[in-house]
């Protein structure tokens, strides 16, 4: 909570990143992917991470969703005094309670086989203790974050393959949020759906993080978006952070970097 008791940003520090790097091993030798890379996330703060394909963006992601290891640098999360590569299993399983991740594929993030209700609840089960062993609660539960995320009660038995993109991702993003997460990391969520539904999935996620008060560490290369949504944006370029912005229309009017300003150059080009 912030000050006067609202939700927003603040007292702890979600994310600290320092002199984060990591290479990917190659058939011939070593892939660079991030270099160096330092920056934080405040409760409640929404960060954006842009910059073009092949820049480190998704690599940042798998780094702090714990989906890779083997990095130089360090990751501290949550206001933990443990490193993460410092961690025991069940330390780091009981971070992960607060740290979720949506991808741009929504099949990636839901088991398309599984019923929306089924793989919504599953976001509690996989943790065990309190509403997972009281099934009619689950069950109110699992329908109030569907109304939340806007899929009706109707969906409650739908396969996920059985839903469009945009509805699957919905699902995807419910499963994330049942537990409210203080960090939901979004790798490229919108990319893959119409625009008209993708709008819909960005107001879903500003209102949730609005009433929620949840940090989100916002993957895309869409600067229009992430100018839109976040409270900060950090510029990648080669792996490496090349500068930091406010979002907003500030971002356009603070843009200094070279390769920063060849960004937006591209995308006012088009409109
Ligand atoms: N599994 C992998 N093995 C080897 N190299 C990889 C692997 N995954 C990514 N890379 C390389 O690491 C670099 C960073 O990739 P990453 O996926 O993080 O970029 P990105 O900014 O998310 O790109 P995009 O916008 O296309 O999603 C790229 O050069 C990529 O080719
Ligand atoms: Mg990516």
């Amino acid at each position: 909570m912030g000050i006067d008791g609202v939700k927003g940003i603040g007292d702890m520090k979600i994310a600290e990143i320092r002199n984060l790097s990591y290479s990917y091993r190659e058939n011939c030798g070593q892939k660079k992917a991030v270099l160096n890379v330092s920056f934080d996330i405040d409760e409640g703060e929404c960060l954006g991470l842009i910059g073009e394909s092949g820049s480190g963006k998704s690599t940042i992601g798998s780094l702090i969703g714990n989906f890779l290891t083997g990095y130089e640098g360090s990751i501290h999360l949550m206001s933990n005094e443990k490193e993460l590569a410092d961690m025991s299993k069940k330390e780091r399983h009981d971070l992960y309670r607060d740290i979720q991740v949506v991808f741009q594929n929504p099949w990636q993030s839901f088991p398309p086989n599984m019923c929306v209700g089924e793989g919504i609840a599953e976001g509690i089960r996989y943790y065990g203790r309190g509403l997972a062993s009281d099934q009619k609660k689950l069950k109110e539960k699992v329908l109030e974050t569907m109304h939340l995320v806007g899929l009706s009660a109707s969906y409650y038995q739908k396969k996920c393959r059985e839903l469009s993109g945009g509805e699957c991702q919905r699902a995807a993003i419910g499963r994330a949020i049942i537990r409210s997460p203080k960090l939901l990391i979004c790798d490229e969520v919108t990319s893959a759906l119409d625009v008209s539904i993708q709008a819909q999935i960005m107001q879903l996620l500003f209102s949730l993080k609005k009433e929620m008060g949840m940090a989100m560490l916002f993957i895309s290369h869409d600067l229009a978006l992430v100018g839109g949504i976040c409270d900060r944006v950090c510029v990648l370029h080669d792996g490496q952070l090349v500068e930091e912005l406010p979002g907003g229309r500030e971002m356009y009017e603070k843009a200094e970097h070279p390769y920063t300003r060849l960004l937006m150059k591209s995308v006012l080009d088009i409109i």
